[in-house]
This record gives structure tokens, sequence and C-alpha cells, in this order.
């Protein structure tokens, strides 16, 4: 495993074209396109990495595959009621389906998907209460009790957030929402600044390997269910307008974030965690899906 992901860090580095950085959250904007991590956990507990491995990125959409667990953790299947498990095809950050369907979203990980999973964990609680119920399972998942929220960048979606308050307070005019648009926001937008780093991010998604158990700790963290049913939406929906290209390609739940993080899970076998911050044109990691793509041909973990 070391020699290959050892090569594909090289190859992906030998590109030219790394994508262009996130530029609608400036914070986003200041980074290095010239990175590349990829980090694998394996199902019986090894874990390899290649590249800046150790660096920490602004995982963004990824947070929404835990903020998913956490909210069906909470409320069961009641939370789809207020948002649908089927593909988008649409920007992660469209209104336009919203609309004519009364201001339920199509799947968890389209931004108003993620804000509606918000709304939903906050129960009437502060955000600063919600966020660090989040961080507190995302630091159990990983393992690792540093991770923290950048304030940096959560400071910066905040003030330049005008297209997911917009997102908000459509569906609030639904009445859908249970607590005030502005703490769900502020949730949301705290919870997509949270930064890991590629080996985190793999240790993380190791449950969803691995029918809800964490192999290493033997914690059991979600029914092999309902394991199964958070990877189905990752296939399904985890790239956005870019999900049926990145099962093409890749043949492997994912979840991308604007960070230039993918999570991929292999089932049974292992968890990947890649980044570079050059995005393709729908917002997904250039290198990521590129170095996945070649991870999966390599050791034909492709689901299908
Ligand atoms: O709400 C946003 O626009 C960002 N916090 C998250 C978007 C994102 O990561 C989309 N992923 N590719």
């Amino acid at each position: 495993m070391q020699s290959i992901i050892d090569e594909i860090a090289r190859d992906m580095m030998a590109i030219e074209n790394k994508g262009e950085v996130a530029s609608y959250i400036p914070q986003l904007a200041k980074v290095d396109p010239n990175q590349f991590a990829i980090s694998v956990a394996l199902t019986n507990g090894e874990v390899y990495q290649a590249g800046c491995a150790d660096t920490l990125f602004s995982i963004q959409s990824i947070s929404k595959v835990f903020t998913l667990t956490l909210a069906l953790g909470k409320l069961g299947d009641n939370i789809w009621h207020r948002v649908g498990r089927e593909p988008s095809g649409d920007p992660f950050n469209s209104i336009v389906q919203l609309e004519h369907e009364h201001g339920k979203p199509r799947n968890p990980f389209i931004n108003a998907g993620a804000i509606t999973i918000a709304d939903l964990i906050m129960q009437g609680h502060a955000p600063k209460e919600v966020l660090a119920e989040i961080l507190h399972f995302i630091r159990y998942v990983a393992d690792d009790d540093s991770i923290a929220i950048d304030e940096k960048v959560a400071h910066s979606e905040l003030k330049t957030g005008a297209r997911n308050a917009s997102l908000a307070h459509f569906m609030a005019s639904f009445g859908h929402f249970e607590n005030p648009v502005e703490k769900v926001l502020g949730t949301y937008f705290h919870h997509c600044s949270i930064a890991m780093n590629t080996t985190n991010l793999a240790k993380a998604g190791l449950f969803l390997a691995n029918n809800g158990v964490n192999p290493v700790t033997g914690y059991t963290v979600v029914s092999a269910q309902r394991a199964k049913r958070i990877n189905a939406l990752m296939l399904m929906c985890g790239h956005y307008d870019g999900s049926g290209e990145f099962a093409f390609r890749v043949g492997l739940p994912g979840k991308s974030g604007v960070g230039g993080g993918i999570l991929a899970v292999a089932p049974g076998k292992a968890s990947i965690g890649v980044w570079s911050p050059g995005l393709d044109k729908i917002g997904n990691s250039k290198l990521g899906t590129m170095a996945l793509e070649l991870l999966a041909n390599k050791t034909g973990w492709s689901i299908f």
C-alpha cells in the first residue's frame, strides 16, 4: 500500500494544472494549490500516508457526513420528513428545486440539505453547544482530540454567505425551521470550517468502511444498516452534479468539500482521505478525484 500511494502522490505533484482553489470563501482563496495528501486507513487498523498528510485543511462539505450521522442518531428516520434522498443534479448551492419541492431539499449533502440537518440537530440548543457536540463526535470517530474549528474560515464564510442565507430564509418561508435562521446558519458555517488532515479524515471514515463499527476501538458508531445507507447517499449525492462522474471514474462512496478534501469509503476494506485544494468546475478536488481513480484501479476496490 505504501508504494502505491507514494507513486500516486508523486504523479499528482507532477501535474501542472492542479485546478482552481475556491475563491467565493476568501479565506480558502489564500491556500497554496500546489499541495497534495493521501491517507489510507485499512479496516485492519493499519494507516498509510503520502504527501502532506499532516497539513490541516478546511473540511467544508465533508462535515455533512458527520452531521448527517449525528442527526440520524438523534432523530432516526424522522429526518426524512425534512430532507430527501435523491441526487439533485444541480450545483451544491442551487436554490431552484426548493421552490417546486416545498422547501424540502433533495438530499442532506447539498447546502440546503445540510442547513436543514443543522436545524434538526440543534433542537433549541445554542450553536455553541451543538458545535461542541459535532466536534466531540468528529474527535471521537477520528480518534484525535486536537481537531478544531478554524475561526478565520468560519468568519470568512459568514461574511460572504449571502447564498446560504438565501437558501435558509427561503426554506424558513415554508415554515419548516425549528430554530432561528441566523443560529442555524452560524452552526452550519462553523461545522463547515472544521480543520482536519487526511489521516484524521481516513480514520474518521473507518466506521463507514466496517459496518458501522470502528475496527480500531471496537466501538459501534452506527448500525450496519445505517452505515450502508450513509454510503449509498455518499455515492449518489456526495459530489453534487459530479456524483455520476465520480461513481463512473472511482466507483466508491465519497464526499467532497470545496476546501479540496474528499473522504472515500471502500466498504470492508478501507477509508481514504485525500486533499488537494485545486478544484474542477463543479467544485470537487481535481487531483483528489484523479488520485482516488488511480487508487481504485490499482487496488480493485471499486464497489462495482
Ligand atoms: O456552504 C458552502 O458553500 C461551503 N461551506 C461548503 C460547500 C462545499 O464544500 C461544496 N463542496 N464541494
